[in-house]
């Protein structure tokens, strides 16, 4: 059964983001039936009394120190990031918690500088809050107007060594991506050919090995970068391999074509891009936090079967698609084992997750799927109002972690705003 009507009473509060109910809240492990279409049965009026305000959500947990995610060991820097413009502060704190204090500072808007890059056991830069990251190799300002060269040559100079050695190249010539910046996207551009000019006139067989920048996904070569700020041209390279990602600038902006209820359709998106992996045709998805229903809509794009868990209304056409079921009903009350509407007895391909609701509940719902092994993959975008984000983030990973799911990563997404996109698998 599909529900197309109003949520039931008391539960369309619960759907309002940032808006937490108070009182006494019915903790995730209390016994709640969750209703495929949400009328199963008529409510009685014990029911009313005693049921959760709006959303079943558990007590806040108690503070305790953040958890430190595992980490390999550092690559020697220094090391220039970008980030969203505002969120420098917290990629400065994120680097001082894997590196130690004052292993950062901030450049400028949208900049920030360390001596080293934190990285994940398994190897890649772990960062949430930075979109890319290069070695830099040349301050800028001074020495570039001491030596009396143009920037182009500055920059050619400075690379030749490091182009010589790649196996192949790709160029990557940006500016970061805040409002002072992006009107020197020109400069940057006129730059960036300059050096490619001088490349192929003084080393045409180093000319002869650059590719796209999307070409170096598969192999071992390197992208240099050139990045205008008002801060000075910042010259660096990176190895593909260690590259946050290949998107210029690191700006990966995803469009979604068709007609989707919500613009969250461009985060899962880009989430399934970042992870390298999204669901094929056939698997089963739950949708926890999935109205209006950008999400879901794009899972059933994508031949998916999906179960929506929102006490919200879902876009009606949306409920009427025989591959999606409503569950009206808190995600903290939804038990798959118990209330697949889909009644597979299986556990679920994927957990995708945009509920509006506090991180440290959210994630220590998603340890639960874990532990119970009720799906194979996640992807979680998880909501960050508070000022101390990657502190944070550091605690979300560790409850994810603890709840069984392997190589928790965490990004700042370009689609993301005050959230973070959490991917893991079992
Ligand atoms: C950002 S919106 C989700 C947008 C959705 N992913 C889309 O693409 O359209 C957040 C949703 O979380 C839902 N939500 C909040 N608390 C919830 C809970 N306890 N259980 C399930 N959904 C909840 C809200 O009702 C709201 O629809």
């Amino acid at each position: 059964m599909r529900a197309r009507g109003k949520p039931r009473r008391g539960r369309t509060e619960a759907a309002s983001p940032g808006r937490p109910s108070r009182g006494r809240g019915r903790s995730a492990a209390e016994p709640g039936r969750a209703t495929a279409g949400g009328h199963a049965r008529a409510e009685r009026p014990e029911d009313r009394r005693r049921r959760a305000p709006a959303v079943g959500a558990p007590a806040r947990e108690p503070r305790r120190p953040p958890a430190r995610p595992a980490a390999g060991p550092p690559l020697a820097g220094p090391w220039l990031w970008t980030t969203r413009q505002g969120a420098e502060g917290d990629l400065a704190e994120e680097l001082g918690l894997a590196l130690g204090p004052g292993a950062a500072e901030v450049v400028g808007p949208a900049l920030v500088r360390s001596r080293a890059a934190p990285t994940r056991p398994s190897g890649g830069v772990d960062l949430t809050f930075a979109r890319c990251g290069f070695r830099e190799i040349g301050l800028p300002g001074g020495a570039a107007v001491r030596a009396r060269l143009a920037p182009g040559e500055r920059a050619f100079e400075l690379l030749r060594p490091h182009l010589a050695a790649a196996p192949c190249w790709a160029l990557d010539a940006f500016v970061p991506d805040t409002d002072l910046d992006n009107p020197l996207v020109e400069g940057v551009g006129a730059i960036g050919r300059e050096l490619v000019a001088l490349v192929a006139a003084r080393a045409p067989e180093v000319a002869r090995r650059r590719v796209e920048l999307a070409a170096l996904r598969h192999r071992e070569g390197i992208v240099v970068l050139l990045c205008l700020a008002t801060s000075g041209l910042h010259v660096g390279w990176v190895a593909a391999a260690e590259a946050l990602g290949l998107a210029p600038g690191g700006r990966s902006r995803v469009r979604v074509p068709g007609d989707k209820p919500s613009r969250a359709a461009r985060k899962l998106e880009e989430a399934f891009a970042w992870f390298g992996v999204g669901p094929a045709p056939g698997e089963l998805c739950v949708d926890l936090g999935a109205a209006p229903g950008g999400w879901s809509w794009l899972l059933l794009e994508r031949g998916a079967r999906v179960v929506a868990v929102d006490p919200a209304r879902m876009r009606p056409d949306l409920t009427a698609r025989r591959a999606l079921r409503h569950v009206q009903d808190s995600a903290f009350r939804y038990e798959h084992e118990r209330d697949d509407p889909f009644a597979t007895g299986e556990p679920a391909d994927w957990l995708c997750c945009d509920m509006a609701w506090r991180p440290l509940e959210v994630a220590a719902l998603l340890a639960k799927w874990g532990r119970r092994g009720a799906a194979r993959l996640l992807v979680a975008n998880l909501k960050l109002p508070m000022k101390r984000k990657a502190e944070m983030v550091a605690r979300l990973r560790g409850i994810v972690a603890e709840g069984g799911w392997r190589e928790v990563r965490t990004r700042q997404l370009y689609h993301d705003r005050e959230e973070v996109t959490l991917v893991a698998h079992r």
